[in-house]
């Protein structure tokens, strides 16, 4: 932070991108915001456009386009950049093309001075925030992803609506790779301080196979969505929204992010979704909660299969 004010550099201006920055100046988030991106027209047009609506924003915001030496200033680099899965592109492919790019991407940060915290969204998001955190350098506490950030908010959502509650008052986690191996942590999941478990059963017309719906459709929602409009970016740029509150404002606030694992839960030298504590320091610490052994079982097998991928491409 320069002189008190907040500036947040944002790489990528895409859909998820985009919709960051307007989501961040709706909510009155940041002093600055500058955009970086490839497509310097494009990212031109963005600013420009976010610009004309800062009159009816709650708070003024500095945005411009502008390149990687405004990142010497910023609290915080936020990275949407990267190339989308192409039909019949294996993860193993995308990682190895992102990868390359972030290594672009990070070297050009850090050769600005940027001192500050990595917040990381290009998928395979488990993977690439361990990228960006060998790349850059910097302690592992200031490199953040999105991980499943969103799939907790979709699992609270469904929950609200199968219940007639606030998504709000919902606290339930998915844990575990942003990507089919995640998972849900039902045995730690309330509504108002009671188990859902329990809620379930008494609830009139529950059926078994009500769980796994809910959590199938959490976790696929990514492909229903894409199936329907291409791309996903609406929720996802909530969620980097939400973390840049906790960050920016040093709000203590526990999100399930891509946290790096240095033991916890057993993993070790892997980033995967996790609840964290979130502050102006990055990730405080790490919340350990007693899984129940199913869940133990289920996040064994998401570290397994991203560690297997993360020794692919760095080893
Ligand atoms: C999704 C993208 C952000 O889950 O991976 O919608």
């Amino acid at each position: 932070m320069e002189n008190g004010v907040n500036r947040v550099a944002l790489i990528g201006t895409g859909f998820v991108g985009s919709s960051y920055a307007f989501a961040l100046l709706n909510q009155g988030v940041t002093e600055e915001l500058v955009l970086i991106d490839l497509n310097k027209e494009k990212s031109e047009g963005d600013a420009m456009d976010l610009n004309h609506g800062m009159a009816f924003a709650p708070t003024p915001t500095k945005i411009w386009y502008g390149d990687y030496t405004d990142c010497a200033q910023a609290d915080l680099v936020v990275i949407c950049a990267g190339a989308n899965q192409k039909p019949g592109e294996t993860r193993l492919d995308l990682v190895e093309k992102n990868t390359r790019i972030f290594k672009s991407i990070v070297d050009s940060v850090m050769n600005s001075g940027f001192n500050g915290i990595f917040l990381v969204a290009t998928n395979p998001v488990d993977i690439l925030t361990y990228a960006t955190w060998k790349f850059s350098g910097l302690p592992k506490e200031r490199v953040i992803g999105s991980g499943t950030i969103l799939d907790t908010a979709r699992f609270r959502y469904l929950l609200g609506e199968y219940f007639n509650v606030d998504a709000r008052n919902v606290h339930a986690y998915i844990m575990g790779e942003h990507g089919d191996t995640e998972l849900p942590v039902w045995s730690k999941a309330d509504i108002g301080g009671k188990p859902i478990l329990e809620m379930m059963k008494q609830k009139e017309g529950y059926k078994e196979e009500d769980l796994d719906e809910i959590f199938v459709n959490v976790r696929d929602a990514a492909y229903h969505i894409i199936e329907r409009k291409g791309a996903t970016y609406y929720g996802i740029a909530m969620g980097l929204v939400r973390l840049t509150k906790a960050i920016l404002q040093n709000q203590n606030s526990i999100l399930t992010v891509s946290a790096y694992l240095d033991g916890q839960y057993d993993g070790k030298d892997i980033y995967i979704g996790v609840p964290a504590v979130v502050n102006r320091q990055g990730i405080r610490e790490i919340v350990e909660l007693e899984l129940s052994e199913k869940e133990k079982e289920q996040f064994k097998q998401s570290v397994e299969v991203l560690t297997a991928i993360k020794n692919e491409v760095f080893t």
